[in-house]
């Protein structure tokens, strides 16, 4: 099984988006998600200002309507076992990259990506902060930049032989 962990700044925006597109997806596939299954997937923050909280009402909304049901998740931080556990952490945007290679292991590191290298021809090379500037529709174009991500990113998964493989660790 593959381990996934979204990483964005607040865990109430744009990581949460991440996870319900990445689990969507993931089924889609055909692919068992949870801890039984071929992939697990998780989101966090680097900040922990919202711990506990739901995602963003605009993030729900936006998530909603194209039928990705986001409610249930809940905001938590960043924590030194996610580098243990999660075999790919994948952030938002470089500040937040820079933020977990500050605090991660040296021999974790290759672990630490920036989602959008999966998708390098769609216009996004991270996605921007939204918190404080963006409206629904802003909401809507950085939703749609994150799915673009996740279906290279699992493409990858899945060109590469990940998912067949197993990962003892
Ligand atoms: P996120 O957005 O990192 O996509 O969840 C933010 C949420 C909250 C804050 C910043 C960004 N904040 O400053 O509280």
């Amino acid at each position: 099984m593959i381990r996934v962990l979204f990483v964005c700044l607040g865990n109430i925006c744009r990581s949460p988006m991440a996870e319900g597109l990445c689990r969507d997806e993931a089924l889609r596939r055909g692919l068992d998600e949870g801890e039984e299954g071929r992939i697990l997937i998780d989101s966090a923050g680097t900040g922990g200002w919202h711990l506990g909280a739901p995602p963003d009402p605009r993030a729900v909304k936006v998530a909603g309507r194209h039928g990705v049901d986001i409610r249930s998740l809940k905001a938590r931080k960043v924590a030194v076992e996610d580098f243990d556990h999660f075999h790919f952490i994948l952030a938002m945007d470089g500040d937040n990259l820079q933020a977990l290679q500050a605090i991660c292991p040296e021999d974790r590191q290759d672990r630490l990506h920036l989602l959008m290298q999966f998708a390098e021809n769609c216009g996004f090379r991270e996605i921007p902060d939204p918190y404080h500037i963006m409206d629904e529709a802003g909401f809507e174009r950085i939703f749609f930049a994150i799915k673009d991500g996740i279906v290279a990113f699992l493409d990858h998964l899945e060109q590469s032989g990940a998912l067949a493989r197993e990962h003892c660790c």
